[in-house]
C-alpha cells in the first residue's frame, strides 16, 4: 500500500517508520522544511531500534525501510504523489481550525478512492470530513507514541463513515502489525477521554504543592504499574500538544476538568516542552537518566496564603 503522510513531527515519524517497516510506501510532507529534512534519518534510527527489539535477522532491514520513505519539499509535488496513494494520513498539530483549513484545501484534490485517516487524539472526525469531503472514506486512526512500539490504534468512525472503510482500515492496520480497536466519536474518544483529565489533575495537584514530580510518578509506577507515570508521559507528549489537546477537548465538551492548568501554559511560554526540548517536568540533559525537576516555583500559593490570613 502507499501512504501520503502530512506532518512529520513526533507522531508522523512514528507512522512513517511503521509504514516503511511493514513494506508500505510513505510519501511525506511537512510545512516546516527542517522537520521534513530530519525525518528520514530519525525513522531509520527508530527502525534500527525496532529491528533489535524484534530480533530481526536481516542486515538490509534498515536499508529496505529507508527505501520506502519519500519526502517532498513542495506541496504540489507531494499532492501529485498523494494522488497515487491508497491512504492520506494527516498528522499535523492538534488544532481543529488548522486541520479543517488544510484538509479543505488538500482532500478535494485527491481521487475519490483515497481513504482519509486522521491521527487526531481527540477531535471530531465529522467536522474534518465536512470540509475535506469524502465523509464515507474518512476515519480516525489514533496511534500511540511511539507508534512502532505501541500496538494500540484507536479507530473512530464518523457518522457517515462506511462499513467498508471501517473494515479496510482495521484490516490494513492488522496487516501492519497493529492492534486496532473501535472507539466512540466523542472528545478524546476512549483513551484520552479517560487519560487527559487524569494528566491535567496531576499538574493541578503539582501546582497546588500537593505532590512532586518524582513521588507522583514513582507512586503511579509502583502502585498502578504505569510504566512512565504521568509527568514523564507529559514530557513525551510535550507541553504544547497537551495544551492544544486540553483546549480542544474543553471547547468541545465544556467539561471544566479539561481546562488546562496555568502551569502548562507557563511551561509552553518558557520553552519547557518536555523530552524533545531537554526540559519539562524532568531534566532531560541525560536522556537515559531523566531527573525530576523541582518545580516549586510553579506552585500557586494564593489559596493557602489566604487561608493562613483567615486562621
Ligand atoms: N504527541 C503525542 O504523544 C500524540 C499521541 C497521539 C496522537 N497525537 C496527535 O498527532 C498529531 C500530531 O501531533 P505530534 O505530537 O506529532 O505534533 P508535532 O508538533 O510533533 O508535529 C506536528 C507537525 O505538523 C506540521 N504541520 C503543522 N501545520 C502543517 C501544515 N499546514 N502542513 C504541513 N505540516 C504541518 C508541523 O510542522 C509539525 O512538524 C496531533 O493531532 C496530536 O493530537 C499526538
Amino acid at each position: 500500500m502507499k501512504f501520503a503522510i502530512i506532518g512529520t513531527g513526533i507522531m508522523g515519524r512514528g507512522w512513517i517508520t511503521q509504514c516503511a517497516m511493514t513494506g508500505n510506501e510513505a510519501h511525506c510532507f511537512d510545512s516546516n522544511p527542517e522537520t521534513l529534512a530530519g525525518a528520514p534519518a530519525f525513522c531509520s534510527r527508530l527502525g534500527a531500534k525496532m529491528a533489535k527489539r524484534l530480533k530481526v535477522d536481516d542486515p538490509e532491514y534498515v536499508e529496505k525501510l529507508s527505501a520506502n520513505i519519500f519526502t517532498y519539499e513542495d506541496k504540489a509535488s507531494f499532492m501529485e504523489a498523494a494522488a497515487g496513494c491508497d491512504v492520506f494520513l494527516e498528522v499535523i498539530f492538534e488544532d481543529m481550525q488548522l486541520k479543517r483549513k488544510v484538509l479543505g484545501e488538500l482532500l478535494p484534490q485527491l481521487p475519490d478512492k483515497v481513504v482519509f485517516w486522521s491521527n487526531t487524539s481527540s477531535l471530531d472526525i465529522d467536522l474534518m470530513s465536512e470540509t475535506g469531503g469524502r465523509p464515507d472514506r474518512s476515519i480516525v486512526t489514533h496511534g500511540m507514541n511511539p507508534v512502532p512500539m505501541m500496538p494500540g490504534v484507536e479507530v473512530v468512525p464518523g457518522r457517515l463513515t462506511s462499513p467498508e472503510t471501517v473494515e479496510f482500515t482495521r484490516d490494513l492496520l492488522q496487516k501492519m502489525g497493529k492492534a486496532p480497536f473501535l472507539a466512540p466519536n466523542i472528545p478524546g474518544f476512549w483513551v484520552n477521554r479517560l487519560l487527559v483529565p487524569q494528566m491535567l489533575d496531576a499538574v493541578r495537584l503539582l501546582e497546588q504543592g500537593k505532590i512532586t514530580v518524582g513521588d507522583g510518578d514513582l507512586g503511579l509506577n509502583t502502585s498502578l504499574g504505569h510504566p512512565q507515570g504521568t509527568f514523564k508521559l507529559h514530557d513525551f507528549v510535550t507541553a504544547p500538544t497537551m495544551l492544544r489537546v486540553a483546549l480542544e477537548m474543553y471547547q468541545a465538551s465544556n467539561d471544566p476538568r479539561m481546562y488546562p492548568p496555568l502551569t502548562l501554559l507557563r511551561m509552553v511560554k518558557n520553552g519547557e516542552y518536555g523530552a524533545s526540548s531537554g526540559k519539562g517536568f524532568y531534566d532531560w540533559s541525560d536522556p537515559r537518566n531523566p531527573r525530576p525537576r523541582d518545580l516549586s516555583h510553579y506552585v500557586v500559593r494564593a489559596a493557602e496564603d489566604m487561608l493562613e490570613v483567615l486562621s
